[in-house]
């Protein structure tokens, strides 16, 4: 049944010229129809360059309407619209406006995880992948930074001379992990590496062992000799490293670092999505001309 629709999507892919994108935080059998799975960071670069004619994004909002920004004239598909992100949604264009009139003449630098307006009027976007890289590629003694505050304040404690200024927003998948869960894991798994995501709160990130968006804590595990591993950020890590490294001990944080967005989809929905060629993301021409000038810049600068 399985390998059916597995076949029958594969089919379907080759007829419409498609391509299939997965985040890492996405249900593990998404992985065995996707073209590219891994971090914003590297799906952005593969949305900009691919030649295929569809993009079915499995992962949220933000990411398909960064996709539909970069190859505007491609077709990009979201296959369930409710997948939100609670992150995104906590600036609008009114609120970031307010903030730059806060702090006149700062650049600012927008985390990918928000509105396309919200991009459309900030100088430079980042991912949790080069965050750091894009405030110092800016060469400025002062940045804003929109809409994390714990991914900012992460930033600022890797550079020297530069004022990172936040704006309030946050996952609360990542902010609500407590310094304590780490404390209770570690005295269950005395052995383990800390691995975090820099959406969790400075107190969290100032405990980790390694800080990095999820391909790079996937990376880092792989290359590591160590054999027990606390992965502090969504499930989705956690599951794919249990399937790539099945030698090694993985700890969840909590069972309550799931997206909820992220976990909508599953091979049912890519093959539907296909099929209606559903849900179609398209994003005003003038708000995605000036996104793309920031999502561009930041697609320049390396992890
Ligand atoms: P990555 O930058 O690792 O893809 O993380 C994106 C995200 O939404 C984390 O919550
Ligand atoms: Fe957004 Fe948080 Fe989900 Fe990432 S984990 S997509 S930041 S709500």
């Amino acid at each position: 049944m399985k390998k059916e629709l597995i076949e029958k999507i594969n089919k379907l892919k080759k007829e419409k010229n498609a391509i299939i994108l997965a985040h890492t935080y996405q249900n593990v059998e998404i992985d065995e129809i996707a073209d590219f799975s891994g971090d914003s960071l590297y799906l952005s670069r593969q949305a900009a360059k691919t030649d295929a004619d569809i993009i079915v994004f499995a992962g949220v909002y933000f990411m398909a309407e960064t996709a539909k920004i970069l190859s505007p004239k491609k077709t990009v598909l979201l296959p369930n619209i409710n997948a939100g992100c609670e992150m995104a949604d906590k600036i609008n264009l009114k609120q970031l406006r307010e903030f730059k009139a806060k702090y006149p003449d700062i650049p600012v630098v927008c985390y990918v995880n928000s509105t396309a307006e919200v991009k459309s009027e900030s100088d430079i976007c980042c991912t949790s992948a080069n965050a750091v890289n894009v405030v110092k590629s800016l060469n400025s003694s002062k940045v804003l930074f929109v809409p994390d505050k714990n991914l900012g304040a992460y930033v600022q404690s890797c550079l020297n001379g530069i004022e990172v200024i936040t704006y309030p927003g946050f996952c609360p998948i990542h902010h609500n992990i407590t310094i304590n869960d780490i404390e209770k894991q570690k005295a269950l798994h005395t052995d383990s590496k800390i691995m975090v995501h820099p959406e969790c709160t400075k107190e969290v990130t100032d405990m980790a062992d390694f800080v990095g968006s999820t391909t790079a804590i996937i990376k880092a595990v792989k290359e590591s000799n160590n054999k027990s591993f606390i992965i502090v950020t969504e499930k989705g890590v956690v599951e794919r490293l249990q399937r790539d490294c099945p030698d090694k001990e993985f700890v969840l944080i909590n069972e309550n670092a799931v997206c909820k967005s992220m976990k909508l989809l599953y091979l049912e929905d890519i093959y539907n999505s296909l099929i209606n060629n559903e849900f179609e993301i398209n994003v005003d021409e003038s708000t995605a001309q000036k996104a793309k000038i920031a999502i561009d810049r930041m697609i320049r600068v390396n992890a």
